[in-house]
C-alpha cells in the first residue's frame, strides 16, 4: 500500500486548525488570568496540538506530558495505564489536560481523576476533536476544536497504525470499518 492511499479527504485543513487553535488559545488567556496554569499534553497523539495550543497562549504557560495506553497488549479494553507521568508537582495549579480525540471518553476521564489526585485547584480538558455519539463515559470538555461523526481520522499528530501524523491537515480514513483499530 502506498503512502496516502489509505487515506480519503481532508476534513480539516492546516489553515482551519490553525484558526480554531488561534481562537482556543485566546480563550485559555482570558480564563486563566492570574493563574497558574499547566497544559498536560496526552502523548502521541495530542503533541502537534499541544505545541500549537501552547504557542497560541498568552500567559507564563507550563508545558508537560503523560502517556496513557487504554488498549494494551493483554488487558482488556477499558483498562487504561500510565505509560508516562507528569514530571510537575500539580498541587495547587489549573491543570489543563490536552487531548487529540474524545472517543468513549475512557482515557481522558481516568487520567483526570488521576491527575485530580495530586490536589491541583483544577483539572479541565480541551479536545480537538470530540466524537459526541461514541461518549461513554462523562467528560465535559472545557475547550473542544470541533465536533466529528466520522468514525477514523488521521494526521496532525493523529495517527493510523502510527502513520501520518506528519501531515497537516487531518484526513478521514478510508479502510471498511472492520479493519479499523481499537483505540490506543
Ligand atoms: P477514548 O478513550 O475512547 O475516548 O479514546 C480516545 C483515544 O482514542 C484518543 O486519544 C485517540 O488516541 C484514539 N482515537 C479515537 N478516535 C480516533 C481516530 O479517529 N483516529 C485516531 N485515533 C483515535
Ligand atoms: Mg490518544
Amino acid at each position: 500500500m502506498t503512502a496516502h492511499e489509505e487515506l480519503g479527504r481532508v476534513l480539516f485543513t492546516s489553515r482551519r486548525i490553525a484558526r480554531r487553535v488561534q481562537q482556543l488559545g485566546a480563550e485559555i488567556t482570558r480564563d486563566h488570568q492570574g493563574r497558574d496554569l499547566v497544559l498536560v499534553g496526552v502523548l502521541k497523539g495530542a503533541a502537534a496540538f499541544t505545541v500549537d495550543l501552547a504557542r497560541a497562549v498568552d500567559l507564563p504557560v507550563v508545558m508537560d506530558w503523560a502517556a496513557v495506553s487504554t488498549y494494551g497488549r493483554g488487558s482488556a479494553p477499558g483498562t487504561p495505564r500510565l505509560l508516562k507521568d507528569v514530571d510537575e508537582d500539580l498541587a495547587g495549579r489549573d491543570v489543563l489536560v490536552v487531548e487529540d480525540i474524545l472517543d468513549t471518553g475512557t482515557t481522558l476521564s481516568w487520567l483526570m481523576d488521576r491527575l485530580r489526585e495530586r490536589s491541583p485547584a483544577s483539572v479541565n480538558c480541551c479536545v480537538l476533536l470530540r466524537k459526541p455519539h461514541a461518549l461513554v463515559e462523562p467528560v465535559r470538555p472545557r475547550y473542544v476544536g470541533f465536533d466529528l461523526t466520522q468514525h477514523w481520522v488521521a494526521g496532525y499528530g493523529i495517527d493510523y497504525a502510527e502513520r501520518h501524523r506528519n501531515l497537516g491537515d487531518i484526513h478521514e480514513v478510508l479502510l471498511p470499518s472492520a479493519a479499523l483499530p481499537a483505540s490506543s
